[in-house]
């Protein structure tokens, strides 16, 4: 098989001069056909670049007749010159010499021209790579990635692979899911009838983890700067639009920084990570642009590039959503949690764009937070997007020994099972902070798309496992 050449290649404009007028071989799936009396127009993909490539096959040349199999959704190999496009919107066509169909595709291809929502794509996630809107949020995806390990790279961190299994609940939640080899039907039990985890595979109760937070730590004690990305589990039935069973993380954690430096760090991340996406993507941001986001999304990306982001303490955001004159379905008392309608109100009315928040009540976030001195708040920080809310939660840490344990004391945790933990504060303890961004959140605000589940390959929730 003679090596097909990426179509991403052939409509750079750049490379598309070196190859007009030359014979070249592409391969990919069938997007669309048009029949017509004496050729086919034939719009080609191979998930290389955002547009397919148009192709002429006239009847007649070698490997036309398979025709009925030349159908959408079949793999074909097409080979034939590169002509300057007579018709509008793209520089250059094929004009085909001869057709390989590779794997057919019948008539009872899912993926039919006809629109097919997002609902009906998460049902056949199989295939679902082969429609533009999926093609365009998987390039971004990827391109978020490079952007992170440049972002964190150029700034001297070094990146750490966190274990997944783990016998910690970082966050306190008791969100995690279990691992064991036990025989489920005949669990082994102490004598006064609890489960005897000393007999499991780990000789402890563990499970997957929720971060990776409390291990990057014990590196930024010793190495600095380092961050995490990697795979993260949280067992909370929430059925919404921004939550996963298994997502993934990055978390940066920092020695000698305090939460404005932290703060800093993550708008700084999030700008840049959208400036790449600008860059790298514009094909891909303008197509979901329009498909998405009425055109504006990405004028709305562009601003943000340039805006210094907002701050506010959660003293405020509570005092702002209180005069607001929005009627919220969950009440706004000083004290609870900000639902997503109020990060929401915040990101999209208010401050039209990312905000940080800080300073929440320490009943609202976990136990390693540092505290501050009105012995209400502690030194927490939320950003929140339109569209979305929060995508990135972070603190400084408590590096004061007496007053962790004293907090972990009142919320009832076993000191024993975060000995190490604790010793990073027995020995050489400095201030030290750092957040975590959930990259599936970030994916969907930069892509414009509205639910986590069209962002990952395969999501993962409650009563879904499926592929
Ligand atoms: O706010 P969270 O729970 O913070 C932590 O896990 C800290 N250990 C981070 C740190 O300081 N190193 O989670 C961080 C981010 C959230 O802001 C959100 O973007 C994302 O992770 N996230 C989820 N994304 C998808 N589905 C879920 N169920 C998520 N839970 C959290
Ligand atoms: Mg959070």
């Amino acid at each position: 098989m003679s090596k097909p050449i990426l179509i991403s290649q052939l409509l750079n404009s750049a490379q598309a001069a070196e190859y007009l007028e030359q014979e070249v071989v592409v391969a990919g799936w069938i997007r669309s056909v048009r029949k017509k009396k004496h050729f086919s127009f034939i719009s080609l993909s191979d998930g290389s670049c955002q547009p397919a490539l148009q192709i002429i096959a006239d009847a007649g040349i070698s490997g036309y007749e398979e025709g009925s199999t030349m159908l959408t959704g079949s793999a074909a190999k097409f080979t034939g010159k590169l002509v300057a496009s007579q018709g509008k919107g793209q520089g250059v066509e094929l004009q085909a010499s001869s057709i390989e169909v590779l794997g057919s595709a019948g008539e009872d291809y899912p993926l039919q021209k006809k629109a097919t929502s997002l609902e009906f794509l998460r049902e056949h996630a199989h295939l679902r790579s082969r429609t533009n809107t999926f093609g365009a949020v998987f390039r971004i995806r990827h391109a978020l990635t490079m952007a992170t390990h440049l972002f964190f790279s150029e700034r001297g961190f070094i990146n750490l692979h966190t274990p997944i299994i783990t016998s910690n609940d970082g966050e306190g939640a008791g969100e995690m899911f279990k691992v064991t080899n036990f025989d489920l039907d005949n669990i082994p039990r102490t004598k006064s009838g609890s489960i005897d985890y000393d007999q499991d595979y780990f000789a402890a109760m563990t499970g997957l983890t929720v971060t990776g937070q409390l291990e990057a730590e014990c590196f930024a004690m010793g190495m600095g700067r380092v961050y995490t990305f990697g795979p993260t589990f949280r067992a909370e039935n929430s059925n919404t639009p921004r939550h996963l069973s298994e997502f993934w993380m990055i978390e940066p954690e920092v020695a000698f920084a305090d939460l404005e430096e932290i703060a800093q760090l993550a708008a700084d991340y999030v700008k840049y990570m959208i400036s790449y996406t600008l860059e790298h993507c514009p094909l891909e941001i303008s197509f979901l642009s329009e498909q998405y986001g009425e055109g504006k999304h990405q004028q709305q990306l562009e601003s943000v590039v340039t805006a210094p982001v907002n701050k506010i303490t959660y003293t405020e955001a509570i005092e702002l959503l209180a005069t607001s004159g929005e009627r919220f379905e969950f009440s706004v008392d000083w004290g609870a949690e900000l639902q997503t309608e109020h990060e929401r109100y915040l990101a999209e009315k208010k401050f039209i764009g990312p905000v940080i928040v800080t300073d929440y009540p320490k009943e609202c976030k976990a136990f390693y937070m540092k505290q501050n001195s009105d012995g209400k708040t502690v030194r927490a920080m939320d950003l929140l997007v339109p569209g979305v809310g929060e995508i990135v939660g972070g603190s400084q840490r408590e590096d004061d020994l007496d007053k962790l344990t004293t907090r972990m004391d009142e919320l009832k945790m076993e000191r024993d099972a975060y000995q190490w933990y604790l010793d990073l504060r027995r020995f050489g303890s400095v201030p030290h902070a750092g957040f975590g961004l959930g990259f599936e959140r970030v994916v969907a605000y930069i892509t414009g798309m509205s639910n986590v589940r069209d962002v990952i390959p395969f999501p993962r929730t409650p009563k879904s496992a499926r592929f």
